[in-house]
């Protein structure tokens, strides 16, 4: 069975005391939530501060980007090796907020993604579609297109090492989600789509775009969503919290 995961990326939010609390705040929430790998994606400067925070509890640590090369003269970047060494399992990749807003070009998400993996660490690839793609019907080219580059060269071995998030890039931050019906059948795509590429797969899927507790179950009950990778709601440990209740099968 596929692991059910929620994920919340901060983005650039929190100072050093409020990344402790709220860190604080969501492992003494998920204590007797079973079943259920969060994880939390804080800004660079608080890794260190919600590593020590989550210390011995079922949280894990996550980045939300990482350079394509392992070390060297790349002035203001940070290595995958450094994530792992202060503590991180995961790296987000691939966000449409750097795709869209910094030009990351697919080349550069497939180069992220193998250093990454190469590095220990396990990725959370995010593809989606924007409006004008929906509109015009091209969101299986656009996920086709997103993973198929994504992923290039990647071998089989390493598919345990990998996470996709589905974010419709009109559902971010915007409190317009996508529907869970909407939901599922881009996951589906994207799985079977995974499954042309390696033969079965069991890669989990998750969903992200204004994901709320109000919206979370419906979603987290579609076959093909395994969990959620939360933005604005992962601030709030109330409200994360509720989320992640809600993935629990
Ligand atoms: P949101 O962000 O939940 O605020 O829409 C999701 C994301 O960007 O990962």
């Amino acid at each position: 069975m596929r692991p059910r995961i929620v994920a919340g990326n901060w983005k650039m939010n929190t100072l050093t005391a409020s990344a402790r609390e709220l860190a604080k705040a969501v492992v003494a929430g998920v204590q007797g939530i079973d079943g259920v790998q969060t994880i939390l994606c804080p800004p660079f400067p608080y890794l260190g501060v919600v590593a020590e925070a989550i210390a011995g509890s079922s949280v894990a640590l996550g980045a939300q980007n990482c350079h394509s090369e392992m070390s060297g003269a790349y002035t203001g970047e940070v290595s995958a090796p450094m994530l792992l060494d202060v503590g991180c399992k995961y790296v987000i990749i691939g966000h449409s907020e750097r795709r869209h807003g910094m030009h990351e070009a697919d080349a550069l998400v497939n180069g992220k993604l193998h250093t990454a993996i190469e590095a220990g660490l396990t990725v959370i690839l995010c593809v989606g579609e924007t409006l004008e793609e929906r509109k015009a019907k091209r969101m299986e080219r656009v996920f086709e297109r997103q993973v198929v580059a994504a992923l290039a060269g990647l071998p089989r071995a390493a598919l345990n090492r990998l996470i996709i998030a589905y974010e419709p890039v009109w559902a971010i931050g915007t409190g317009e989600t996508a529907t869970p019906e909407q939901a599922q059948s881009a996951h589906l795509y994207i799985r079977s789509h995974l499954d042309k590429l390696y033969g079965i797969s069991t890669t989990p899927i998750l969903y992200g775009g204004s994901v709320k507790p109000d919206n979370a179950a419906a979603l987290f009950a579609q076959p093909d969503v395994d969990g959620g990778l939360i933005g604005g709601a992962s601030l709030k440990a109330a409200d994360f919290l509720a989320i992640v209740r809600a993935a629990k099968r």
